[in-house]
C-alpha cells in the first residue's frame, strides 16, 4: 500500500480518479478511509480502490496519508490516528486555513507535513494545486508531491502566506464557474436552444476563453476587447454586466472566501 486518504469524500474522490487515470498508483496501492458503510460503499464503487471504516489502519498501511475531511473534523482525526504517524510517514492536509504550525502542533512531534490546496477538475486532469511544505520535507519527498499532483493537473510550489489566495483562486472557483456556465445556459435556454445543446456551447465557451489566456499570454482586457466589435453585440452584454456589478460580485466572492479560509 502506497497512499491512504483519510476520508474520500468530493475532493478526495476527484483526487484519485486523477491519479488512477493517469496510471501513477494501482487501486491496490491506495487506502481510503469513510466514516460510514455508504462512503466505503461509494469509494469502492467510483474507485476500487481499498477500503476501511478504520482511521488508524490507513495510518498503518501506507506512508503518504492525505487527510481529506471537513475542516471541523481536522483535528478530531489527528487526535485518533496521531501516535502511529513516525518520521517515515508524509503526512498531506489539503483543508484551508489549517496552517503548517497548526498540524505541526496538533500532531505532536516533528513530522513532514505538506500543505496542498488541490480543486475538484483533478477529477478530469484539469486541476490546479498549490503546494507549501515544512523544513523536514525533503527533495524528494516534494518530486514525489509533484508526481501526485501533476497527475491530476498543473502544480505551483507557493509560499504558506499565499494558501489563502489559492483557497479562493482555484480551490473554490470552480464553483463560481460552473455557475457562470448554468446562468449562461439559462439565457441561452430562453433563446430557444435545448439544454444539453446550451451546456456545450457555453462550456466550450468558456474553455476556450481560459485557454486564449494562457496560451496567448494577452491581457485579459485586451482579449474581452477583440470580441467586442464597435456597434456591435457583445459590448451591449458587456454594458449588462457592468450594470449588474459582475466585476464587484466576483471580488467579493473571491474576498469572501479567502476571509473564511483564513477563520477555519
Ligand atoms: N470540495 C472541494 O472542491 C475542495 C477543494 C479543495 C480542498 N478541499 C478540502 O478537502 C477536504 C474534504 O472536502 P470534501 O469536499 O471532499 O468533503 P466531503 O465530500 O464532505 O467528504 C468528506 C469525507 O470525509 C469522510 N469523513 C468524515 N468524518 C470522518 C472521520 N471521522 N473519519 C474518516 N472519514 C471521515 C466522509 O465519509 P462519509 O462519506 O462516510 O460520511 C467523506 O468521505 C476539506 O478539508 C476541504 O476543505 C475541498
Amino acid at each position: 500500500m502506497k497512499v491512504g486518504f483519510i476520508g474520500c469524500g468530493n475532493m478526495a474522490t476527484a483526487m484519485i480518479s486523477g491519479m488512477l487515470k493517469n496510471g501513477l498508483y494501482e487501486k491496490e496501492e491506495i487506502i481510503v478511509s469513510n466514516l460510514t458503510e455508504a462512503g466505503s460503499k461509494r469509494s469502492q464503487e467510483k474507485l476500487g480502490v481499498v477500503t476501511t471504516l478504520n482511521n488508524r489502519e490507513v495510518v498503518e498501511k501506507a506512508k503518504v496519508i492525505f487527510l481529506a475531511v471537513k475542516p471541523q473534523f481536522y483535528e478530531e482525526v489527528i487526535n485518533e490516528v496521531k501516535d502511529l504517524f513516525t518520521l517515515e510517514h508524509l503526512v498531506v492536509s489539503i483543508c484551508p486555513g489549517k496552517t503548517l504550525a497548526w498540524l505541526e502542533e496538533k500532531c505532536g512531534q516533528p513530522l513532514r507535513i505538506v500543505r496542498m490546496m488541490p480543486n475538484t477538475p483533478a477529477m478530469v486532469g484539469a486541476g490546479m494545486t498549490g503546494v507549501t511544505i515544512n523544513e523536514r520535507v525533503t527533495d524528494e519527498d516534494a518530486a514525489m508531491v509533484k508526481a501526485i499532483t501533476d497527475s491530476f493537473g498543473k502544480t505551483e510550489f507557493i509560499p504558506e502566506r499565499l494558501m489563502d489566495a489559492v483557497n479562493c483562486a482555484s480551490g473554490a472557483s470552480p464553483a463560481y464557474v460552473f455557475m457562470f456556465i448554468e446562468a449562461m445556459a439559462d439565457a441561452v435556454v430562453a433563446q430557444g436552444m435545448p439544454r444539453k445543446q446550451a451546456y456545450a456551447f457555453c462550456s466550450q465557451a468558456v474553455l476556450g476563453a481560459a485557454k486564449m489566456v494562457q496560451e496567448t499570454g494577452r491581457h485579459p482586457g485586451d482579449l474581452k476587447d477583440m470580441v467586442c466589435s464597435p456597434a456591435g453585440t457583445t459590448i451591449e452584454g458587456v454594458r449588462m454586466l457592468e450594470k449588474y456589478g459582475m466585476r464587484s460580485a466576483v471580488y467579493e466572492a473571491l474576498t469572501a472566501c479567502a476571509e473564511k479560509g483564513k477563520k477555519l
